[in-house]
């Protein structure tokens, strides 16, 4: 047994030296570790690399199986994840690298999503930041003290656009815009991966682009549910921001639960070869999601389990999430033909290629150091980053007659069980992030404005209809200047298998908040919530609403220093907020339809005769303690040729008295195209800093490669004619010009 984990570190040892003597054939000399090793596999082994288990220390699917320390052992599980910490994944390690024949290291995976110890906000709270250092900084740090804490592996970017809020994974996502998704995306995996991608550093990880694909638009927006569209639609518009991560590095990707056309992702040799592999020139691996290959048999493409994984495998397939289906079949497959051996090297030599690659090989115990770990979980610069990141990515909805931001010292009554909460902080998908310890919204506003200026009352919870503390919450509100309420969704009401057949806000806060409203006071609401809600009621009885999302281990600092104007909220809203669930799906980059809402007849055009078209509240929306006025959108030229550029810009002014921060977008139309096109698309945007008063020119440079879509014929391309061009601080209200594509 040890002679083979002697070779093996020679083997890597010579190789690698060699690698570093000559590095620009590093490709070269991964590929001869790998077949060193390959060598020495049998066909067990190689199967056990391809098999992925669960640790008992978290729950994120419906199967468990124990005895996964045992399948170590015996080289029949060559990766694990939910199991962290550098004490647990050492013990974990030692088994794998100095007990099984071969002693090849172990790949630890974890749901990282946005955060792992210092959680930060949601990914869709993080992505109406709209700033992508923000949200690289969050993979940053997520990604130092996973890898700290054992982890070499984390199952994100969730890449998967959506723009169905009653989806409860909207929460992980970066909201239904392409281009957005695609910037956030990349700025995701360069945090994880490092800037270089950088593997063999100690504090970077692996990404997993997930879930691929289309997984962001079942049908009723009911999670697992089938999705259906047309490619053009999902080439268009779902699969840029899995492009931009595997373009940016990404070495996994992970297969999605949900059908597509008719083929479960997971068996679909169009998604994971011909897309993935062959369009995208993805080199790393593909894993699937939790059990998805067994889940086959119920979509009801292959009969049994048996035929599942001969179906993953030749769709492309290299892992097995937590399925035991490569484990108990692959073998006899490949005895009966019905799977070709050369496809499991294929795919144990993608796997061991990426070990090599994290430098598991030179270092098993890498990610295992117990001291690195207590210096950097929770470092005090990992809380500041996420206070920062919390306070960018709230969105300020309405601001009527400058209810926000509060004074300090003022009577403020603060409403509402979600106030009082520290785990409703940290959202869905919290990784092992700890709120023990943390501060609640309530505390961090007594420690602000002080005990006696502040008086709290629950008023109800965040479900159900008990109204037995509306008077508590009614008295308390008399008795003060100001009302902030916290209301919004319980943390389980989004996330995995969260959907909701309603998008309002829960129980009876909205009633208890009408009550509150009628004693005259000025009353600001603060949302936390993973997914656009109908805030129709809401934004008519709130003078100020604040969309916190769920903000992370600093959460309620961060909700309290936008409050008071520490910090001037500056994000803006990635996806739709509907006027009613009766508008979904509804999102910015629509088509203009042969009856558009404009046209004079009142009656024959494309509308609802009990609602306006528009939503809420706009794609790209989001109010600041500032103003930003528009003005002199100019463009370099009016004609873009086919090989050239051209440069929009825009004159922003800070015209209110606050400094501040603005998104400024871009967005561009094609009038005429061989399909219709969208009215709007979104092609650039930049988060600028304004002093009061203080005017920028912003510009954006436009090329023809920016206008390409799926045309007519499925290629890929811009086509000559007439355009629109739009800037403006949100989706809705834009400057415009036009310009001609020779
Ligand atoms: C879950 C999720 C996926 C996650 C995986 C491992 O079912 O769909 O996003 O990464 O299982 O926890």
């Amino acid at each position: 047994m040890k002679k083979y984990i002697f070779t093996l570190l020679i083997i890597a040892f010579i190789s690698s030296s060699c690698n570093k003597a000559n590095i620009s054939s590093e490709d070269k000399r991964l590929d001869q570790r790998v077949d060193s090793v390959m060598k020495l596999m049998t066909l067990d082994e190689k199967i056990g690399q391809m098999v992925l288990y669960t640790s008992d220390w978290d729950v994120t699917g419906p199967t468990l199986k124990s005895g996964y320390l045992d399948d170590i052992r015996k080289g029949n599980c060559g990766n694990i994840f939910n199991a962290h910490t550098a004490a647990y994944t050492r013990k974990l390690q030692k088994i794998a690298v100095e007990e099984s024949r071969l002693g090849i290291p172990l790949l630890f995976g974890y749901d990282v999503i946005h955060g792992h110890k210092t959680i930060f906000p949601i990914s869709l709270g993080e992505s109406a930041s709209w700033d992508l250092a923000a949200i690289e900084k969050s993979a940053r740090v997520s990604a130092i003290e996973a890898a700290a804490s054992g982890i070499n592996w984390t199952f994100a970017p969730m890449c998967d656009v959506s723009v169905e809020p009653r989806w409860g994974r909207v929460s992980e996502g970066a909201g239904e815009d392409p281009y957005l998704g695609s910037r956030i995306a990349e700025a995701r995996v360069k945090g994880f991966q490092g800037e270089n991608n950088d593997l063999s550093d100690p504090l970077t990880i692996l990404a997993c682009v997930k879930h691929f694909a289309a997984y962001g638009a079942p049908l009723a927006g009911r999670d697992y549910n089938t999705v259906d569209m047309s490619e053009r639609v999902f080439l268009d518009t779902y699969l840029p921001p899995y492009k931009a991560a595997i373009d940016a590095g990404a070495m996994s990707v992970m297969s999605s639960f949900n059908e597509l056309d008719g083929i479960p992702a997971t068996g679909s040799k169009y998604l994971l070869t011909d897309i993935l592999r062959k369009k995208l020139g993805f080199k790393g691996f593909v894993v699937t999601d939790y059990t998805s290959i067994n889940e086959m048999v119920n979509h009801g493409i292959v009969a049994n389990e048996s035929e599942a994984g001969a179906l993953a495998l030749n769709a492309g397939v290299d892992m097995d999430m937590q399925g035991e289906v490569y484990f108990k079949y692959l073998k006899k497959s490949i005895e009966d033909g019905l799977v070709d051996e050369k496809l499991v090297d294929d795919a144990v030599r993608r796997i061991l290629r990426v070990k090599f690659m994290l430098g598991l090989f030179d270092d098993p115990y890498k990610y295992c150091n117990e001291e690195r770990e207590k210096q950097l979980v929770y470092a005090p610069e990992h809380l500041e980053a996420e206070l920062d990141v919390a306070k960018k990515s709230m969105v300020l909805l309405k601001n009527d007659n400058h209810s926000l931001p509060l004074k300090k010292g003022e009577k403020i009554a603060v409403i509402g069980e979600l106030a009082a909460s520290t785990r409703d902080l940290l959202g869905s998908w919290k990784a092992a992030g700890d709120w023990d310890f943390m501060k609640s919204t309530l505390d961090e506003i007594k420690l602000y404005n002080g005990e006696k200026n502040v008086i709290y009352a629950e008023g109800c919870k965040k479900m159900g209809e008990d109204r037995s503390g509306f008077a508590a919450a009614i008295a308390a509100a008399r008795r003060a200047d100001k009302i902030v309420m916290v209301i919004g969704e319980d943390w389980e009401w989004s996330g995995e298998a969260a959907s909701r057949t309603s998008i309002n806000v829960p129980g009876v806060q909205t009633e208890l908040l009408e009550k509150l409203k009628a004693l005259n006071k000025p009353v600001v609401v603060v949302l936390m919530n993973g997914r656009p809600l109908d805030l129709s009621k809401e934004s008519t009885l709130a003078d100020a609403i604040l969309e916190a999302w769920y903000p992370g281990t600093m959460g309620g600092k961060a909700i309290t220093q936008v409050l008071f104007g520490d910090y001037n909220p500056s994000g803006k809203l990635t996806m739709t907020f509907p006027r009613t669930l009766g508008q979904v799906p509804i999102f910015y980059y629509e088509k203009n339809t042969g009856r558009p809402i404009y046209l004079e007849n009142p009656k024959y055009k494309s509308r609802y005769i009990d609602c306006p078209n528009d939503p809420l509240y706009p794609f790209g929306f989001g109010l600041s303690y500032t103003t930003f006025a528009y003005s002199d959108i100019k463009l370099s030229s009016n004609e873009l040729t086919s090989d050239g550029e051209i440069e929009a810009s825009v004159n922003v002014t800070n015209t209110g008295g606050v400094n501040g921060e603005e998104v400024v977008q871009c967005y561009v139309r094609d009038l005429v195209g061989s399909v219709t096109r969208p009215v709007k698309e979104l092609k650039g945007f930049e988060k600028i800093s304004l002093k009061a008063g203080q005017s920028k020119v912003i510009t954006f440079k436009i090329s023809p490669e920016m206008l390409a879509f799926y045309r007519a014929d499925m290629t890929y391309g811009s086509e000559p004619g007439d355009f629109k061009l739009f800037i403006g601080g949100n989706s809705r209200d834009v400057k415009e010009t036009e310009f001609k594509l020779k």
